[in-house]
């Protein structure tokens, strides 16, 4: 497993995550054998959410895997705050109070990595601020990061707040690639001219922000797996030709279409499944050519000018 170096922080980190979000119905066996074949996968980087699960996904984490402080050291562990029942938070009180909550059922005394999980329409910059500044003095917090954001909200964060933004988690795949589809056709009279991220992509990467592609096997808003999926015929033909030229499985073609783009994204796979999750990771043995990259994002229903 390759690994990225995150700007601006001291991190390198496996270049494929596992999301966790989908672990709490799972046994603690079941959860222990995929853990453990992520950290043997060299897979070291967990993304949770305080309200995955309701906070069982984090808590099932610790617990499956009787979490101590030499494993804890193994890994990069992620969590995220901001997403209430009926609202939006980020406030300094919920802020701080998630994150005590993450700590708790994770049984650690840090995160690695702080994600603010979905904008706040009544965001107040300023509270944001102090209670990065009080996460990282305490040494709850080591790096920040957001989600779902646009360059103007971040833009907005880093008025006021010290710490650099390293991370902005977005939903992107194969299937769903809006914002790469605003950069390819700039200025035409067609639906994927649209911008509706103001320029994200870009942002990011004149930022040195990692991108964490998330939902990458999903169509829609989680509608589906796109993979071995009727709907997309010829996207599933163009992915297992370039699957068998390259001795590796469908999903491997999907993850290593992501990490052949520049910015050296960090993809969140969801898979709760130890098998399909060596079958993925053998995306970063392999690198996907300009011409093949080409091929699958045509592939996709996509035009180019
Ligand atoms: N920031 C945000 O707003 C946000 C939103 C959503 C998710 N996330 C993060 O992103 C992570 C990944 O999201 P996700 O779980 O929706 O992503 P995903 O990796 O696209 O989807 C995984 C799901 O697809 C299923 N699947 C079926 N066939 C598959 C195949 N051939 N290959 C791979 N998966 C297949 C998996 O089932 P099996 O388990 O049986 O393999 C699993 O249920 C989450 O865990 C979470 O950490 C963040």
């Amino acid at each position: 497993m390759k690994s990225i170096h995150v700007a601006g922080t001291d991190l390198d980190v496996s270049e494929i995550s596992l999301g966790c979000m989908r672990i709490s119905g799972m046994t603690n066996p079941e959860i222990s054998a995929l853990i453990h074949t992520a950290l043997d996968e060299g897979v070291t980087f967990f993304d949770h959410a305080d309200i995955y699960g309701g906070g069982q996904s984090e808590a099932k984490f610790s617990e499956a895997l009787d979490m101590n402080p030499r494993l804890r050291e193994s890994m990069h562990i992620q969590s995220k705050c901001g997403i209430r029942q009926g609202m939006f938070d980020f406030s300094k009180e919920h802020i701080l109070e998630a994150v005590d909550g993450s700590l708790k059922r994770l049984r650690t005394d840090y995160l690695d990595v702080l994600l603010l999980h979905r904008p706040d329409a009544l965001v107040e910059p300023e509270e944001v601020a102090e209670a990065f500044t009080i996460l990282q003095d305490s040494g709850k917090v080591k790096y920040f990061g957001v989600s779902n954001q646009n360059p103007m909200q971040i833009e907005l964060l880093t008025k006021f707040v010290k710490q650099k933004i390293a991370f902005n988690q977005l939903q992107l795949s194969i299937t769903n690639t809006g914002m790469i589809d605003a950069g390819i056709n700039v200025n035409m009279e067609i639906d994927h001219s649209v911008d509706r991220d103001g320029s994200i992509l870009d942002y990011c990467r004149l930022k040195d922000i990692t991108i964490q592609p998330w939902s990458p096997f999903q169509y829609g808003f989680f509608e589906g797996v796109f993979l071995n999926n009727p709907k997309f015929p010829e996207l599933n033909k163009a992915i297992d030709e370039l699957a068998a030229a390259k001795g590796v499985t469908n999903n491997a073609i999907a993850i290593a279409w992501l990490l052949r783009h520049p910015a050296k994204m960090q993809p969140i796979v969801g898979t709760t499944n130890p098998g399909r999750l060596k079958e993925i990771c053998k995306a970063s043995d392999i690198t996907l050519s300009r011409k093949e990259w080409y091929q699958i994002y045509l592939a996709a229903g996509n035009n180019l000018p």
